[in-house]
Protein backbone atom coordinates (compact mmCIF):
# COMPACT_ATOMS: atom_id res chain seq x y z
CA UNK A 1 0.00 0.00 0.00
CA UNK A 2 1.78 3.50 -1.21
CA UNK A 3 1.49 6.19 1.71
CA UNK A 4 2.94 9.45 2.70
CA UNK A 5 5.97 9.57 4.03
CA UNK A 6 4.85 10.81 7.62
CA UNK A 7 7.39 11.89 10.34
CA UNK A 8 7.89 10.82 13.69
CA UNK A 9 6.56 12.77 17.16
CA UNK A 10 9.64 14.80 16.79
CA UNK A 11 9.54 15.44 13.00
CA UNK A 12 11.59 12.74 11.45
CA UNK A 13 11.65 10.19 9.21
CA UNK A 14 13.81 7.80 11.82
CA UNK A 15 13.94 4.22 12.79
CA UNK A 16 15.69 1.22 14.01
CA UNK A 17 14.72 -2.66 13.78
CA UNK A 18 16.68 -6.11 15.04
CA UNK A 19 16.95 -8.79 12.95
CA UNK A 20 18.63 -12.54 13.12
CA UNK A 21 20.49 -14.27 10.90
CA UNK A 22 18.38 -17.96 9.89
CA UNK A 23 19.92 -20.91 8.73
CA UNK A 24 18.92 -22.92 6.04
CA UNK A 25 18.04 -26.59 6.31
CA UNK A 26 16.55 -27.00 2.95
CA UNK A 27 19.36 -24.71 1.42
CA UNK A 28 18.03 -21.97 -1.54
CA UNK A 29 21.06 -21.85 -4.34
CA UNK A 30 19.85 -20.54 -7.70
CA UNK A 31 18.25 -17.92 -9.01
CA UNK A 32 14.98 -18.22 -11.92
CA UNK A 33 15.23 -14.75 -12.27
CA UNK A 34 18.35 -12.57 -11.38
CA UNK A 35 16.66 -9.03 -11.89
CA UNK A 36 13.43 -9.80 -9.04
CA UNK A 37 15.96 -11.92 -7.25
CA UNK A 38 13.87 -15.05 -8.16
CA UNK A 39 14.63 -18.38 -6.41
CA UNK A 40 15.04 -21.35 -8.33
CA UNK A 41 14.16 -23.75 -5.15
CA UNK A 42 12.15 -22.96 -2.31
CA UNK A 43 13.86 -23.35 0.89
CA UNK A 44 13.22 -24.21 4.57
CA UNK A 45 15.38 -22.67 7.51
CA UNK A 46 15.25 -21.63 11.17
CA UNK A 47 15.32 -17.89 12.99
CA UNK A 48 18.64 -17.77 15.55
CA UNK A 49 18.10 -15.54 18.28
CA UNK A 50 21.30 -14.21 20.22
CA UNK A 51 22.99 -13.41 16.92
CA UNK A 52 21.54 -10.19 15.72
CA UNK A 53 21.76 -6.98 13.01
CA UNK A 54 20.58 -4.04 14.44
CA UNK A 55 20.15 -1.39 12.15
CA UNK A 56 19.56 2.04 12.76
CA UNK A 57 17.75 4.76 9.48
CA UNK A 58 17.20 8.17 9.08
CA UNK A 59 15.59 9.41 5.92
CA UNK A 60 16.95 13.24 5.56
CA UNK A 61 15.10 14.95 3.25
CA UNK A 62 16.69 17.15 0.47
CA UNK A 63 19.58 14.64 1.29
CA UNK A 64 20.67 13.53 -2.24
CA UNK A 65 22.87 10.47 -1.36
CA UNK A 66 22.53 7.66 1.39
CA UNK A 67 25.55 7.67 4.41
CA UNK A 68 26.37 4.02 5.29
CA UNK A 69 27.84 2.68 8.29
CA UNK A 70 28.65 -1.07 8.63
CA UNK A 71 29.98 -1.99 12.39
CA UNK A 72 31.58 1.14 12.36
CA UNK A 73 33.18 1.49 9.12
CA UNK A 74 31.76 2.46 5.53
CA UNK A 75 32.29 -0.43 3.24
CA UNK A 76 31.78 0.74 -0.70
CA UNK A 77 30.22 -2.78 -1.89
CA UNK A 78 27.91 -3.19 1.01
CA UNK A 79 27.06 0.51 0.53
CA UNK A 80 25.56 -0.01 -2.77
CA UNK A 81 23.65 -3.12 -2.02
CA UNK A 82 22.22 -0.85 0.49
CA UNK A 83 21.20 2.27 -1.38
CA UNK A 84 19.25 -0.43 -3.91
CA UNK A 85 17.28 -1.88 -1.18
CA UNK A 86 16.70 1.78 0.16
CA UNK A 87 15.54 2.73 -3.64
CA UNK A 88 12.53 -0.07 -3.17
CA UNK A 89 11.26 1.77 -0.31
CA UNK A 90 11.87 5.10 -1.27
CA UNK A 91 9.70 4.05 -4.63
CA UNK A 92 7.00 2.58 -2.22
CA UNK A 93 6.65 5.56 -0.62
CA UNK A 94 7.47 8.36 -3.55
CA UNK A 95 10.40 10.26 -2.34
CA UNK A 96 13.98 10.70 -3.11
CA UNK A 97 15.65 11.54 0.52
CA UNK A 98 18.89 9.80 0.95
CA UNK A 99 19.52 8.38 4.24
CA UNK A 100 22.14 7.86 7.16
CA UNK A 101 21.98 4.07 8.02
CA UNK A 102 24.24 2.69 10.77
CA UNK A 103 24.36 -1.42 11.43
CA UNK A 104 25.67 -3.20 13.60
CA UNK A 105 26.30 -7.12 14.24
CA UNK A 106 27.18 -8.98 16.98
CA UNK A 107 28.87 -11.85 14.56
CA UNK A 108 31.66 -12.02 12.01
CA UNK A 109 30.61 -10.47 8.56
CA UNK A 110 30.43 -12.31 5.45
CA UNK A 111 31.84 -15.40 6.59
CA UNK A 112 28.87 -17.87 5.84
CA UNK A 113 27.46 -16.57 9.20
CA UNK A 114 24.15 -15.37 7.44
CA UNK A 115 25.12 -11.71 7.88
CA UNK A 116 23.39 -10.66 4.80
CA UNK A 117 19.91 -12.35 5.86
CA UNK A 118 19.72 -10.23 9.04
CA UNK A 119 20.99 -7.61 7.26
CA UNK A 120 18.89 -6.65 4.64
CA UNK A 121 15.89 -7.84 6.95
CA UNK A 122 16.97 -5.78 9.83
CA UNK A 123 17.28 -2.73 6.85
CA UNK A 124 13.62 -3.33 5.34
CA UNK A 125 11.84 -3.48 8.20
CA UNK A 126 13.70 -0.10 10.03
CA UNK A 127 13.17 1.69 6.08
CA UNK A 128 9.85 0.80 5.93
CA UNK A 129 9.13 2.17 9.33
CA UNK A 130 11.01 5.25 9.06
CA UNK A 131 8.91 6.40 5.83
CA UNK A 132 5.95 5.28 7.65
CA UNK A 133 5.36 2.43 5.15
CA UNK A 134 2.28 0.10 6.53
CA UNK A 135 3.74 -3.27 5.34
CA UNK A 136 2.90 -6.42 6.38
CA UNK A 137 5.36 -8.93 6.89
CA UNK A 138 4.61 -11.20 4.02
CA UNK A 139 5.44 -6.96 2.00
CA UNK A 140 8.36 -7.39 4.30
CA UNK A 141 9.79 -10.82 3.12
CA UNK A 142 8.82 -9.68 -0.44
CA UNK A 143 11.35 -6.36 0.02
CA UNK A 144 13.80 -8.29 1.79
CA UNK A 145 14.33 -10.88 -0.79
CA UNK A 146 14.83 -8.61 -3.87
CA UNK A 147 17.90 -7.39 -1.51
CA UNK A 148 19.55 -10.48 -0.48
CA UNK A 149 17.37 -13.95 -0.81
CA UNK A 150 17.81 -14.91 2.36
CA UNK A 151 16.63 -12.13 4.26
CA UNK A 152 13.26 -13.11 3.08
CA UNK A 153 12.99 -15.88 5.53
CA UNK A 154 14.73 -13.51 8.83
CA UNK A 155 11.29 -11.58 8.65
CA UNK A 156 9.99 -14.27 10.65
CA UNK A 157 11.24 -16.22 13.53
CA UNK A 158 11.02 -20.02 14.28
CA UNK A 159 10.92 -22.19 11.64
CA UNK A 160 10.08 -20.50 8.52
CA UNK A 161 9.64 -21.79 4.51
CA UNK A 162 10.52 -19.24 1.91
CA UNK A 163 8.15 -20.39 -1.18
CA UNK A 164 10.00 -20.44 -5.07
CA UNK A 165 6.65 -19.09 -6.45
CA UNK A 166 4.82 -19.23 -9.76
CA UNK A 167 4.15 -15.53 -10.61
CA UNK A 168 6.80 -14.04 -13.02
CA UNK A 169 7.11 -10.15 -10.87
CA UNK A 170 7.80 -12.17 -7.68
CA UNK A 171 4.90 -11.44 -5.54
CA UNK A 172 4.03 -14.92 -4.36
CA UNK A 173 8.05 -15.70 -3.82
CA UNK A 174 7.84 -14.83 0.35
CA UNK A 175 8.40 -16.72 3.18
CA UNK A 176 5.86 -17.56 5.51
CA UNK A 177 6.69 -19.08 9.27
CA UNK A 178 5.72 -23.01 9.76
CA UNK A 179 6.09 -23.44 13.49
CA UNK A 180 6.94 -20.96 16.12
CA UNK A 181 10.36 -21.14 17.85
CA UNK A 182 9.21 -22.33 21.08
CA UNK A 183 7.00 -25.25 19.83
CA UNK A 184 9.95 -26.94 19.23
CA UNK A 185 12.99 -24.82 20.84
CA UNK A 186 16.18 -26.84 19.11
CA UNK A 187 19.68 -25.11 20.16
CA UNK A 188 22.14 -24.40 17.49
CA UNK A 189 26.20 -24.80 18.57
CA UNK A 190 28.60 -22.38 15.09
CA UNK A 191 31.62 -23.45 15.05
CA UNK A 192 33.97 -20.60 13.44
CA UNK A 193 36.50 -22.37 11.85
CA UNK A 194 37.61 -18.42 10.04
CA UNK A 195 36.76 -14.94 10.39
CA UNK A 196 38.07 -14.43 6.77
CA UNK A 197 35.58 -13.03 4.63
CA UNK A 198 34.94 -15.70 1.69
CA UNK A 199 36.13 -15.40 -1.36
CA UNK A 200 33.25 -16.07 -3.62
CA UNK A 201 29.77 -14.40 -2.42
CA UNK A 202 26.79 -16.23 -2.52
CA UNK A 203 25.06 -14.41 -6.14
CA UNK A 204 28.78 -15.24 -7.31
CA UNK A 205 28.84 -18.95 -6.35
CA UNK A 206 24.33 -19.64 -7.43
CA UNK A 207 25.62 -17.46 -11.12
CA UNK A 208 28.68 -19.83 -11.94
CA UNK A 209 26.69 -22.67 -10.59
CA UNK A 210 24.17 -22.39 -12.86
CA UNK A 211 26.12 -21.92 -15.79
CA UNK A 212 28.55 -25.18 -15.37
CA UNK A 213 27.74 -27.21 -13.15
CA UNK A 214 26.05 -30.15 -14.84
CA UNK A 215 24.19 -31.18 -11.62
CA UNK A 216 21.97 -27.65 -11.82
CA UNK A 217 18.76 -29.29 -12.85
CA UNK A 218 18.70 -32.49 -11.19
CA UNK A 219 19.10 -30.25 -7.87
CA UNK A 220 16.03 -28.35 -8.97
CA UNK A 221 13.79 -31.45 -9.71
CA UNK A 222 14.57 -32.77 -6.54
CA UNK A 223 13.70 -29.92 -4.50
CA UNK A 224 10.00 -30.21 -4.03
CA UNK A 225 10.32 -33.51 -2.41
CA UNK A 226 13.34 -32.59 0.13
CA UNK A 227 10.68 -29.45 1.40
CA UNK A 228 7.90 -31.90 1.36
CA UNK A 229 9.66 -34.39 3.90
CA UNK A 230 11.62 -31.46 6.48
CA UNK A 231 8.21 -29.63 5.99
CA UNK A 232 6.61 -32.91 7.41
CA UNK A 233 9.61 -33.37 10.00
CA UNK A 234 9.29 -30.03 11.34
CA UNK A 235 5.31 -30.40 11.69
CA UNK A 236 5.91 -33.69 13.96
CA UNK A 237 9.07 -32.53 15.83
CA UNK A 238 10.64 -35.82 14.10
CA UNK A 239 14.40 -34.80 15.33
CA UNK A 240 15.57 -37.70 13.72
CA UNK A 241 13.47 -37.00 10.21
CA UNK A 242 15.21 -33.66 10.02
CA UNK A 243 18.54 -34.15 10.72
CA UNK A 244 18.53 -36.76 7.81
CA UNK A 245 17.23 -34.46 4.94
CA UNK A 246 18.94 -31.70 6.45
CA UNK A 247 22.23 -32.88 5.82
CA UNK A 248 21.27 -34.41 2.91
CA UNK A 249 20.39 -30.99 1.67
CA UNK A 250 23.31 -29.40 2.80
CA UNK A 251 25.88 -31.94 1.15
CA UNK A 252 23.73 -32.17 -1.69
CA UNK A 253 23.82 -27.74 -2.08
CA UNK A 254 27.91 -28.22 -1.83
CA UNK A 255 28.39 -31.36 -4.24
CA UNK A 256 26.08 -29.51 -6.58
CA UNK A 257 28.58 -26.36 -6.01
CA UNK A 258 31.51 -28.21 -6.44
CA UNK A 259 31.01 -29.56 -9.67
CA UNK A 260 31.05 -25.77 -10.67
CA UNK A 261 33.73 -24.07 -13.23
CA UNK A 262 35.98 -23.82 -11.24
CA UNK A 263 34.44 -25.58 -8.40
CA UNK A 264 33.34 -23.79 -5.44
CA UNK A 265 34.85 -24.86 -2.65
CA UNK A 266 33.55 -23.24 0.46
CA UNK A 267 34.58 -25.77 3.36
CA UNK A 268 38.30 -25.77 5.27
CA UNK A 269 39.43 -28.81 6.93
CA UNK A 270 38.35 -27.71 10.28
CA UNK A 271 34.92 -28.05 8.58
CA UNK A 272 35.19 -31.73 7.44
CA UNK A 273 36.57 -32.15 10.87
CA UNK A 274 33.34 -30.85 12.77
CA UNK A 275 31.26 -32.74 10.31
CA UNK A 276 32.56 -35.98 11.10
CA UNK A 277 32.49 -35.03 15.14
CA UNK A 278 28.70 -34.16 14.68
CA UNK A 279 28.36 -38.07 12.99
CA UNK A 280 30.21 -39.39 15.96
CA UNK A 281 28.31 -37.70 18.57
CA UNK A 282 24.92 -38.78 16.24
CA UNK A 283 26.23 -42.40 16.49
CA UNK A 284 26.49 -42.30 20.15
CA UNK A 285 23.02 -41.86 20.24
CA UNK A 286 23.16 -37.34 20.85
CA UNK A 287 20.39 -35.79 18.89
CA UNK A 288 22.48 -33.53 16.44
CA UNK A 289 23.11 -32.67 12.81
CA UNK A 290 25.23 -30.57 10.69
CA UNK A 291 24.34 -28.00 8.10
CA UNK A 292 26.88 -25.39 6.42
CA UNK A 293 25.91 -22.41 4.40
CA UNK A 294 28.14 -20.68 1.64
CA UNK A 295 31.56 -20.22 3.78
CA UNK A 296 33.37 -22.61 6.53
CA UNK A 297 31.32 -22.10 9.58
CA UNK A 298 29.52 -25.40 10.39
CA UNK A 299 26.31 -25.43 12.31
CA UNK A 300 25.25 -27.93 14.60
CA UNK A 301 21.91 -28.17 15.40
CA UNK A 302 20.66 -30.49 18.19
CA UNK A 303 17.95 -31.02 21.03
CA UNK A 304 18.24 -28.56 23.95
CA UNK A 305 19.67 -31.43 26.69
CA UNK A 306 22.45 -31.81 24.50
CA UNK A 307 23.92 -28.11 23.75
CA UNK A 308 26.81 -28.58 26.20
CA UNK A 309 28.35 -32.01 25.19
CA UNK A 310 28.14 -30.78 21.34
CA UNK A 311 29.79 -27.58 22.14
CA UNK A 312 32.89 -29.40 24.36
CA UNK A 313 33.12 -31.60 20.83
CA UNK A 314 33.21 -28.68 18.45
CA UNK A 315 35.38 -26.96 20.61
CA UNK A 316 37.86 -30.14 20.90
CA UNK A 317 38.36 -30.00 16.73
CA UNK A 318 41.96 -28.82 15.58
CA UNK A 319 41.28 -25.33 13.34
CA UNK A 320 37.61 -24.09 15.81
CA UNK A 321 38.56 -20.91 16.99
CA UNK A 322 35.07 -20.43 18.75
CA UNK A 323 32.02 -22.25 19.11
CA UNK A 324 28.83 -19.69 19.98
CA UNK A 325 25.54 -21.08 20.69
CA UNK A 326 22.15 -19.97 20.25
CA UNK A 327 18.33 -20.86 20.75
CA UNK A 328 15.84 -19.98 17.91
CA UNK A 329 14.37 -16.68 18.03
CA UNK A 330 11.78 -13.61 16.48
CA UNK A 331 11.73 -12.32 13.61
CA UNK A 332 12.64 -8.96 12.75
CA UNK A 333 11.38 -6.32 15.16
CA UNK A 334 11.86 -2.21 16.18
CA UNK A 335 14.03 -0.90 18.22
CA UNK A 336 14.39 2.35 19.74
CA UNK A 337 16.35 4.81 18.00
CA UNK A 338 19.07 6.45 18.39
CA UNK A 339 21.23 3.74 20.12
CA UNK A 340 23.03 2.96 16.89
CA UNK A 341 23.02 6.47 14.91
CA UNK A 342 26.02 7.22 12.50
C1 LIG B 1 24.04 -21.04 1.09
O1 LIG B 1 20.69 -15.07 0.41
O2 LIG B 1 23.18 -14.69 0.53
O3 LIG B 1 23.13 -19.53 2.67
O4 LIG B 1 20.06 -13.86 -2.74
O5 LIG B 1 22.30 -13.74 -3.78
O6 LIG B 1 21.86 -12.47 -1.66
P1 LIG B 1 21.54 -13.69 -2.50
O7 LIG B 1 22.06 -14.97 -1.70
P2 LIG B 1 22.03 -15.32 -0.15
O8 LIG B 1 22.29 -16.90 -0.28
C2 LIG B 1 22.22 -17.77 0.77
C3 LIG B 1 22.68 -19.13 0.34
C4 LIG B 1 22.85 -20.14 1.44
C5 LIG B 1 21.64 -21.05 1.55
C6 LIG B 1 20.43 -20.47 2.20
O9 LIG B 1 20.53 -19.57 3.05
O10 LIG B 1 19.33 -20.98 1.89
Amino acid sequence: MNREPRADESGEFHAASQAQPNIALVKYWGKRDAALNLPAVGSISITLDSLWTRTDVRFVPGQKHDRVSLNGRSDEAEAKRVTACLDLLRQRAAVDWGADVASQNNFPTAAGLASSASGFAALVHAGAQALGLELSLAEQSVLARRCSGSAARSIFGGYVEWAHGRLADGTDSVAQPLLAAEAWPLRVAVAITSKAAKQVGSSEGMRRTAQTSPYQSAWVDTQEADLSTARSAILARDFDALAQISEYSCLKMHALAMAAQPGLLYWNGATVECMHRVRALRQQGLPVFFTVDAGPQLKAVCEPAAIEQVKAALRDVPGVLDVLDTGLGAGARAMPVGALEA
